[in-house]
């Protein structure tokens, strides 16, 4: 079964508190979404392989460590994954970036594919899927069965507030993809939202609704 990481990161916790507040207006929400995806690609990064090479420091001849070479991709989830490209691509900006276009039928609640694009050289790249919510986990599990249609071998699954349904639903159906999230919230209420949750990600970015 795949596994699951919090990051408790203090700054995480604390810019989080900061996203889920009614009050932050779309500019700040979206300042602190970036941010945060820049703090949890750090830790999301952590196992990337590095190897040793010669450098010459001022000083004298020493070992330095540079990172190996993996190929990365970035995917968001459309609409708003997009709000945290950015904020990793800060980090780890030769990384190509894909799109995965889905929204939830808000009645079904059922997720609907209306676009993908991704590198093409798919089997040999560690794709990051990226989406601020994982709620019933429909999105993210269409999202994760279309990069594996492709080719996508690897995958990781970052989200900054997932229920404990949505956290099941990718383990139930991909147990060889880990989750990444900021917090792991308490249930999901009738409509599918995540209770506390910030509300609906993609209208609190971009201003909408
Ligand atoms: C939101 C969110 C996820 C999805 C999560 O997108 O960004 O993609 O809902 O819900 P699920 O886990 O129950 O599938 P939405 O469908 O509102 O589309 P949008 O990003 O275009 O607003
Ligand atoms: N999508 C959102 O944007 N918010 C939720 O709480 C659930 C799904």
């Amino acid at each position: 079964m795949g596994k699951v990481y919090v990051f408790d990161h203090p700054l995480i916790q604390h810019k989080l508190t900061h996203i889920r507040q009614i009050e932050t207006g779309t500019k700040d929400f979206r300042e602190l979404v970036d941010e945060v995806a820049t703090l949890m690609a750090f830790e999301i990064t952590r196992d990337l392989p590095l190897e040793e090479i010669d450098i010459e420091t001022p000083v004298s001849p020493a070992k330095g460590k540079i990172l190996s070479g993996k190929k990365l991709a970035i995917v968001p989830i459309l609409r708003a994954g997009i709000g945290m490209v950015d904020g990793i691509l800060k980090l780890i900006p030769a990384a190509k970036v894909g799109h995965v276009g889905l929204y939830r039928d808000p009645e079904t609640l059922k997720p609907i594919e209306y676009y993908v694009k991704l590198p093409s050289d798919v089997e040999e790249r560690d794709f990051i899927l990226v989406d601020p919510m994982l709620a019933t986990g429909g999105s993210a599990v269409e999202a994760i069965n279309s990069l594996k249609k492709r080719g996508a071998k690897s995958i990781k699954f970052l989200c900054l507030v997932a229920a404990p349904e949505g956290v099941e639903e990718i383990q139930r159906h991909h147990e060889d993809v880990d989750i990444y999230i900021a917090a792991l919230d308490e249930k999901l209420n009738e409509k599918g939202y995540i209770v506390p949750g910030l509300g609906d990600a993609g209208d609190r970015l971009f201003g909408t609704k």
